[in-house]
């Protein structure tokens, strides 16, 4: 019954801010300004332990805007959850990081993560990154919410 009130309350959560976001940012063209403001609304909102943003730069991920403790700079392609998400093109849920082989650990606190990559002209220029102090945090909800929301802000 828990889980089950806990998975509507989350639903409901991000109906409301789908909306929120897309009206603060839909417009706005600076990319970065977008990834500040979508941190900072989604952490928020949710109470996040870490939500932030990874740019393509060459052959790496480099650290963009972002909302909670400091982070690691550089991610090569492939390495860690945010490296795997931007070599598969796919959202990446970890419900245990320490099950995940290479997770990299920016803080210690974090139990798990889910990454879903930032389209642009067919091709991922960023990726948005989100950490949670318990175990299991994120689904197929917040995965299908947050694609939506990447999709209408970076369109
Ligand atoms: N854990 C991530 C690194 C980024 S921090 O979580 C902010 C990873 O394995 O790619």
């Amino acid at each position: 019954m828990y889980f089950y009130d806990v998975m509507i309350d989350k639903e409901a959560l991000y109906k409301e801010v789908l909306p929120q976001a897309v009206s603060l940012l839909e417009d706005e063209t600076d990319e970065v300004a977008c990834m500040a403001n979508l941190a900072a609304l989604l952490h928020s909102a949710f109470g996040f332990w870490w939500t932030g943003f990874y740019r393509v730069v060459g052959d790496e991920l480099v650290l963009g805007p972002f909302q909670g403790p400091v982070a690691c700079i550089h991610i090569p392609y492939g390495r860690g959850v945010c490296g795997t998400a931007w070599q598969r093109g796919a959202t990446v849920v970890v419900p245990d990081v320490e099950q995940f082989p290479g997770h990299i650990a920016c803080s210690s606190e974090s139990r798990s993560e889910i990454v879903v990559p930032v389209w642009r002209d067919g091709r991922v220029c960023a990726v948005l990154d989100i950490d949670s102090r318990e175990l299991a945090t994120f689904d197929e909800i917040d995965g299908k919410y947050l694609e939506t929301i990447l999709e209408k802000v970076f369109k």
